[in-house]
C-alpha cells in the first residue's frame, strides 16, 4: 500500500506546476525557445507515449494537448519521474488551443492517436477533425511537416479523408496494425480491431486567431453610477458583426468595490468570469478579476468597453 505522505504531495503538486501550461496567461501565437523539432500530440491520454518520445529525442521539443485533467496530472508526473525539461503539457480543447497557440508554419510534427470518433450525429459537434480544425493544422506544418491521424474507426476515417478532400489538402492513408505504445492501441490490438492512419501534409489557410492583438484593456473612469451599474448587471449585448455576445448577470457588493458575473460567447465559445468595477484613491477602474482564468477573447475584451461606457457618471 502507498504512504501518501506531504513530501509526495508537495512533489505532486510541483510536477504539476513545472510541466503543465495555463493558456490563460500566454501570449498567442506563442513564441517558444527551443532547438530541434517542435512536436504536439493532441489527446494524450495517459501520456505514456508523449513522455517516452520526449525522454528519448532530447533535443527537440514536445507539446501536449488534453481536455481531461486526470490525463495531465498523469501524464505531469511521468514527466516529472523522467526529469523531462523538453516537455509541456496544456489542458484545454484542442480545436482552440491549436489555432490560437501555434502560428503558420510552426510545427514540425503534429500527432494524434484514436481520438474519440463521436459516431452517432447528435455527437458531430464534438468531432475534432472537422474542416475548420484540419485547416488550422495544416497551417501550423512547417513546410516538411506532418500532421498523423491514427484511427481504429473506419466510419470516422472516412469521415477525416472527406474533410481533407473537400478542402484539397494533399494525404496518403495506410492500413496497419493497432499501436502497442498506446494504451487504446493495445486495446484494440486486445479486441481484434484494425487501426488506419492518415498522414496530412501542409496546406496554408487564412486562419483568424482571436486571441492575437493587444493586451486586456483596462478602463480609468472619474465617477461611477451605481444605479446604472445595477442596470447594466441585467443586460445582454450582441455585436452580430464579431460575432459576440455579452451578458452581464447579477451584480454583488465586495469589500474593495463591485463584482459583476459575466458572460462572454465568441461563436460558439463561451465564458464565464466577473469583471470587478473598484474605487480608487482617484477615480474607478473596471477590470477583470485577477484570478479569472479567462481567455482574452474579442467578446472579453467588449466586456470591459460595455462596462466602462454604460456606468460612467
Ligand atoms: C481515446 S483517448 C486516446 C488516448 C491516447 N492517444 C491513446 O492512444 O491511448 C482520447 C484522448 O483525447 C482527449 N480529447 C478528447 N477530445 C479532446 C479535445 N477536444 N481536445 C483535447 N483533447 C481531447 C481525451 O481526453 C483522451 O485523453
Amino acid at each position: 500500500m502507498q504512504n501518501f505522505t506531504a513530501s509526495k504531495a508537495s512533489r505532486n503538486t510541483k510536477s504539476l506546476e513545472k510541466c503543465i501550461l495555463s493558456p490563460f496567461n500566454l501570449r498567442m501565437p506563442l513564441v517558444l525557445e527551443h532547438s530541434g523539432k517542435l512536436i504536439v500530440e493532441i489527446g494524450f491520454g495517459n501520456g505514456e507515449l508523449l513522455t517516452r518520445m520526449a525522454h528519448s529525442r532530447t533535443k527537440d521539443f514536445f507539446m501536449g494537448i488534453d481536455n481531461s485533467e486526470i490525463s495531465c496530472e498523469k501524464s505531469a508526473k511521468r514527466a516529472y519521474d523522467l526529469k523531462l525539461k523538453n516537455l509541456k503539457l496544456i489542458r484545454g480543447d484542442a480545436k482552440f488551443l491549436v489555432r490560437e497557440l501555434f502560428a503558420n508554419e510552426s510545427l514540425d510534427l503534429v500527432l494524434a492517436f484514436y481520438p474519440i470518433p463521436w459516431p452517432k450525429s447528435s455527437q458531430s459537434d464534438k468531432r475534432l477533425f472537422d474542416r475548420n480544425f484540419l485547416m488550422s493544422v495544416s497551417s501550423t506544418l512547417k513546410p516538411k511537416g506532418k500532421f498523423v491521424i491514427v484511427t481504429d474507426d473506419h466510419d470516422h476515417f472516412e469521415w477525416v479523408k472527406e474533410n481533407l478532400k473537400s478542402l484539397d489538402i494533399d494525404f496518403g492513408t495506410h492500413a496497419l496494425q493497432p499501436l502497442k505504445s498506446t494504451k487504446y492501441g493495445r486495446k484494440w490490438e486486445n479486441l481484434g480491431r484494425s487501426s488506419w492512419s492518415i498522414v496530412v501534409h501542409p496546406k496554408q489557410f487564412k486562419i483568424k486567431r482571436i486571441l492575437e492583438g493587444d493586451e486586456m484593456p483596462h478602463a480609468h473612469l472619474n465617477d461611477v453610477d451605481i444605479e446604472k451599474l445595477k442596470e447594466i448587471s441585467k443586460k445582454k449585448f450582441c455585436d452580430q458583426r464579431q460575432k459576440t455576445i455579452v451578458q452581464f448577470k447579477g451584480l454583488f457588493k465586495g469589500e474593495n468595490g463591485y463584482i459583476l458575473r459575466t458572460i462572454a460567447v465568441d461563436g460558439k465559445f463561451s465564458q464565464m468570469y466577473y469583471v470587478i468595477v473598484k474605487p480608487r484613491e482617484k477615480g474607478w477602474l473596471v477590470r477583470l478579476d485577477d484570478v479569472a482564468k479567462v481567455f482574452k477573447t474579442p467578446a472579453v475584451k467588449k466586456s470591459i468597453e460595455y462596462v466602462a461606457k454604460e456606468v460612467k457618471s
